[in-house]
């Protein structure tokens, strides 16, 4: 059997999608999953993009101890000084450097040449070795990028002491077939002494999983990918996706470290942390992937699951048995069930916990694990100046919509009434009289998450004040005070 290292990015190219930034103490939570998840390298952030970066990295670099903690750098000194500088207390630190080998990237972004930009690549390897010892390097939109320069750019950084590079098809560009066959070229043409190469790619045509495979066929022995596939637009490789295939075809001959029974459990954190929904027909993850709704399948898995299963939900953690917590339910149930999911929490914690799970409980019948990760998620990084103290609506065919809102601003009591086209606008409308700033909504997601009519609504907002985008979010089985709270979830974001 040979090994694929698995390098997960989700806490660095997976955290660039707008609106789903984590703090540290998150960052942190996710880190030591992964490490129980069992993946090999954890890319933890760009420490010289921003002070929140850099003390991600230096706090993941104390909480966890196997994994490889990885820093990106640009192919600046700067950068690479910042990333040793975050990675001091990693047990085991790599830098991963690098620079855009394209045409598009040379000529555009740099108006270089591909020699100044050769040069680059291997003074950045070089500088990053005076650091560290293991180096990866990256060469950016290298799926747009001609083989034969990329070949050279390969051979330049190994000699310079890369031990990984990395081919990244930096905008989902590639064919399966077109990205094997760069692997390919550069295993024939290329003397890695003992590198190792890299996938890296990005799902903009959907085929991101299929090409880190075609990769990993054709001679690349570490895949760079998040879980749930998180990444800006359409996302990067799916951590869950590329096991679950190679896992699935033993006649591959490759394994990787990962124990896949947590795979589903740190896809639930993941997304209720990143307030980023799974599609339901998500692969592996997705609350539909084991469903069998037709009858014909329904017949065929109840006389043999092989008929149209390939795979067996409990080995990627998904519990049919799961106990469905209701408001009989005691406190150590709900502890119980909440340690299944990886979150524990005891003393005062648990009991302001089990206290918002009977008032949920008192509007919700069954009480699934999603609902749970809402109930002990995130606080927000928002602060609670404002609080929605009150709402009314009135709506209904043939019925003028009205909202009445209280509003308690730094501890002062406001009221406002106001009409709209729906209760939600009517809602909006009285906030915004009391708050009396021009804000607009830019985006509006509501979301159930699982069935029946007395589920949670899951509201995303993006809203936009004096030209800069804020994030709300709010979760409430009742949709309009929800939404409401998301807005004010999202002015509260707003400096004052
Ligand atoms: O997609 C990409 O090219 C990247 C690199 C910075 C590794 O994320
Ligand atoms: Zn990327």
């Amino acid at each position: 059997m040979d090994k694929l290292f698995i390098f997960d990015t989700t806490l660095r190219d997976g955290e660039q999608v707008p609106g789903c930034q984590l703090n540290t103490i998150e960052k942190i939570e996710i880190a030591k999953a992964l490490e129980e998840l069992g993946v090999d390298v954890i890319e933890a952030g760009f420490p010289v993009s921003s002070p929140g970066d850099f003390n991600s990295v230096v706090e993941i670099s104390k909480a966890v101890t196997w994994p490889t903690i990885c820093a990106l750098t640009r192919a600046v000194e700067k950068d690479i000084e910042v990333a040793a500088e975050a990675l001091k207390y990693a047990k085991k630190k790599r830098i991963h450097t690098g620079i855009g080998t394209s045409d598009y990237h040379i000529k555009y972004k740099f108006n270089s040449t591909q020699e100044e930009v050769l040069q680059r690549a291997i003074a950045a390897t070089a500088y990053a070795k005076k650091f560290v010892e293991d180096v990866e390097f990256y060469a950016e939109d290298a799926g747009r990028t001609d083989n034969e320069y990329l070949a050279k750019v390969v051979q330049a950084v190994i000699n310079a002491g890369a031990t990984v590079v990395n081919i990244p098809d930096t905008t989902g560009y590639c064919l399966p077939t077109e990205y094997g066959a760069k692997i390919k070229y550069l295993v024939d043409n290329v003397d890695l002494k003992g590198a190792i190469l890299s996938t890296h790619c990005h799902q903009d045509l959907g085929m991101a999983t299929a090409n880190s495979i075609m990769g990993v066929l054709n001679g690349a022995r570490q895949v760079e990918v998040t879980i749930n596939g998180v990444g800006e637009r359409a996302g990067n490789t799916s951590l869950e996706e590329v096991v679950m295939a190679i896992k699935s075809h033993k006649e591959l001959q490759i394994e990787t470290n990962i124990n896949t029974k947590k795979i589903y459990p740190l896809s639930r954190k993941v997304s209720s942390l990143m307030n980023m929904p799974v599609q339901p027909n998500k692969a592996i993850v997705g609350r539909n992937a084991f469903a069998h709704s037709s009858g014909i399948h329904q017949d065929g898995v109840l006389k043999n699951l092989s008929t149209y299963e390939i795979i067996d939900p409990k080995e990627v953690g998904i519990d049919d048995n799961a106990i469905v917590l209701t408001a009989r339910s005691g406190r150590h149930a709900l502890k119980n069930r909440l340690g299944l999911l990886g979150i524990e929490v005891e003393g005062e914690k648990l009991t302001e916990l089990y206290e918002k799970f009977l008032e949920l409980a008192d509007h919700k019948k069954d009480i699934n694990d999603d609902d749970l990760l809402i109930l002990a998620g995130k606080e927000g990084n928002a602060s609670n100046r404002i609080k929605l103290d009150y709402l009314q609506v009135t709506s209904g065919k043939g019925v003028r919509c009205t909202a009445v809102v209280a509003l308690d601003i730094a501890g002062e009591k406001f009221t406002a009434t106001s009409f709209g086209n729906g209760p939600v606008d009517a809602a909006i409308r009285a906030v915004k009289e009391i708050i009396k700033r021009q804000i607009t909504i830019q985006e509006f997601l509501i979301q159930a998450i699982n069935k029946g009519s007395d589920d949670f609504g899951k509201v995303h907002m993006q809203v936009e004040f004096n030209g800069i985008n804020y994030y709300g979010f709010s979760a409430n089985t009742d949709i309009i005070s929800a939404s409401v709270e998301a807005f004010i979830n999202a002015m509260n974001k707003i400096p004052v």
